[in-house]
């Protein structure tokens, strides 16, 4: 059985942009999220609050979030790795939070500068807080099924760290094939492994990347499992700057396209969203990678 609607996070302002090599302005990126509202979107990642260092494209978070907070029936859930970044986030009013673990100590250090559990201790106090203060607190899980530096991710050491952001209080988690080497039946067998012990599919989304053009054969296996959220990204944007063969998160467009055709309702207007993402690589000088997006503007 397939769900009636799918809530789709988009990504492409925040995992999108933060792999750009060149900057984006401010005023771009607001006009971007502006736009990505216009055509349907409700729940738009707006930028992180990290060490501006680690993560210059993203440097401009104070600047950005107040010119687009303002959108009426959008959710602008913003990373945060620390408490110093739930403070910058706090401090101008963002109402939904998430942490980033990752499931492998190669990636863990390389992105958090930590160990897998000092991560999470790390993070313990960012979700209290926010918790206290009734902000939406995502947990995201990066490298659930495959590591650049360690191959591919036992299923048993997924499940232990989702099953700590969730003892910690995450409202839900996003599981993030980072650099896109999943396939079906181990998005299946992860599934299935996380409901047997306790994990509710409800709170569960997915995250892929489309690094061997498996991202939407996977997102209809979590489907058929019983997810409702589906991250994407507009244009097909990103990957990320702390995994070299990460590539694009799947694209927005394409995932739209396929659910339409399955009649599952996401509210999204794949016209509007289409040539938001035309503008988008005209701004940064390279068409979007999305098949969708080709096909549609004959790019
Ligand atoms: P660190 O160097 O260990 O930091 O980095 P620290 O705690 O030792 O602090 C060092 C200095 O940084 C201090 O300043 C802090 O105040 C400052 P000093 O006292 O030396 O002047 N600092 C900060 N400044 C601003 N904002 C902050 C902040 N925190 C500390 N929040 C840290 C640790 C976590 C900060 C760093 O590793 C970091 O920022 N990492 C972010 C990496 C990142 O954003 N990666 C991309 C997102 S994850 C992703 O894309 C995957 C995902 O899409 C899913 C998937 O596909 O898998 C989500
Ligand atoms: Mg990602």
């Amino acid at each position: 059985d397939l769900p009636a609607r799918v809530r789709i996070h988009e990504v492409g302002a925040r995992d999108g942009l933060q792999n750009e090599k060149a900057t984006v302005p401010t005023e771009v990126k607001a006009e971007f999220v502006r736009r990505l509202a216009d055509a349907g979107l409700t729940t738009i990642e707006a930028t992180s609050f990290v060490h501006p260092k680690w993560v210059p494209q993203l440097a401009d978070a104070e600047q950005l979030f107040p010119l687009v907070s303002d959108l009426p029936g959008v959710h602008l859930p913003v990373l945060v790795p620390n408490e110093r970044g739930l403070d910058r986030a706090l401090a101008l009013g963002a109402r939904r939070v998430a942490v980033f673990a990752s499931a492998t100590e190669s990636f863990a250090k390389a992105n958090l500068n930590r160990s897998v559990d000092e991560a999470l201790a790390m993070f313990e106090p960012v979700v209290a807080r926010a918790k206290a203060d009734k902000v939406h607190v995502r947990g995201y899980l990066s490298m659930c099924f495959g590591d650049p530096w360690e191959g591919a991710v036992p299923i048993h050491q997924v499940v232990r760290v989702c099953k700590s952001l969730m003892d910690m209080g995450c409202d839900e988690l996003s599981l993030g094939d980072t650099i896109g080497v999943a396939t079906p039946g181990h998005v299946q067998s992860l599934l299935a492994e996380l409901n047997e012990e306790g994990v509710p599919t409800s709170a569960l989304g997915v995250h892929f990347h489309d690094t061997y053009g498996q991202a939407l054969a996977n997102t209809l296996a979590a489907l058929q499992h019983g997810v409702t959220t589906v991250d994407a990204s507009a244009g097909g944007l990103g990957g990320c700057p702390y995994a070299k063969s990460a590539t694009g998160n799947l694209a927005t467009e394409d995932l739209v396209w396929m659910l339409q055709g399955l009649g599952i309702d996401t509210g999204v207007d794949l016209g509007r969203l289409t040539a938001t993402s035309v503008w988008m690589a005209g701004q940064l000088g390279r068409p979007s990678p999305s098949r969708t997006v080709k096909a549609l503007s004959h790019q």
